[in-house]
């Protein structure tokens, strides 16, 4: 088991956004998390991410309690994240968001950024190639040039992808990377996050759309109002009457 959420509580207020949570992802899976709209999905990710401190409850990481860690911490123990709303560096290129997230990460970090030191220019030097081989990766060597402004919804997608796979993680959590992408871009994204998955990181997706979630996952994690309703098989998950209830039957399931 990579990750486990023991109990875990997050709220704002009198809001209870994640109410005594419990969850595992185990290493080498696709594990999606699905719920109505203010279910508390996207809170779980900042919650695990760091973003968050926890009200309650435990996250362990490797065997090793992350619970209350500042995200710079957690993204070194090996854990990244895309955001629903991609958050890039729009005067940049796609190359130099790479670079930038990469650099970022190194080791010098913005001292030796800054002041030139000899581990940077080493750093800079295999930020280059590293952010090369992401681009590739994503599938937008071809566009690494362009600036932000100019890409599309899609290219924007695989680029924050990108962004946290400079980070190297273990796991990756992946907020609606589909959303707002036509039916081939989608397809698109679906074989990239397979090919993270087959490069052995651990995905935990969040994602409305029921034809990706159930094409994809070896495991999901239905949730409303910030409790688990179900988690299990695509099978066993999209049989529960509750998730048909408070999920299938209600939001779109296309
Ligand atoms: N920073 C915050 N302050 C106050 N309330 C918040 C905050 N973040 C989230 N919430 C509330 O917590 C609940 C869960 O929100 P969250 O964004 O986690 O839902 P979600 O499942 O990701 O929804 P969606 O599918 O629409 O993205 C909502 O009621 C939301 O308004
Ligand atoms: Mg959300």
């Amino acid at each position: 088991m990579l990750l486990k959420v023991d109990n875990l509580v997050k709220s704002f207020g009198g809001l209870v956004a994640i109410d005594a949570l419990d969850l595992q992802v185990n290493k080498g899976e696709i594990f999606s998390i699905i719920g109505p709209n203010g279910a508390g999905k996207t809170t779980l990710f900042n919650v695990i991410s760091g973003k968050y401190r926890p009200s309650s409850g435990k996250i362990t990481f490797e065997g090793k309690d992350i619970t209350g860690l500042k995200p710079y911490n957690i993204a070194r123990r090996g854990i990244a994240r895309t955001f629903q709303v991609t958050a890039v560096f729009s005067q940049f290129t796609v190359f130099e968001n790479i670079v930038i997230g990469h650099q970022l990460h190194a080791k010098s970090g913005m001292f030796g950024a800054v002041f030139g030191t000899g581990q940077a220019h080493k750093d800079a030097r295999e930020s280059r190639e590293k952010s090369e081989k992401i681009l590739e990766f994503t599938g937008l060597t071809d566009i690494s040039d362009k600036p932000i402004a100019n890409t599309t919804q899609e290219e924007r997608k695989r680029l924050s992808i990108g962004l946290a796979l400079a980070t190297d993680p273990k796991l990756i959590l992946l907020d609606e990377p589909v959303s707002g992408v036509n039916m081939q871009e989608m397809d698109g994204i679906i074989d990239l996050i397979r090919k993270i998955r087959d490069a052995g990181i651990t995905v935990c997706l969040i994602e409305h759309k029921m034809r990706v979630v159930m094409g994809i996952s070896d495991r999901i994690l239905a949730i409303n109002y910030g409790k688990k309703i179900a988690e299990g098989t695509v099978k066993e998950v999209s049989s529960n009457q509750q998730v048909i209830d408070a999920y299938l039957g209600v939001k779109d399931a296309a």
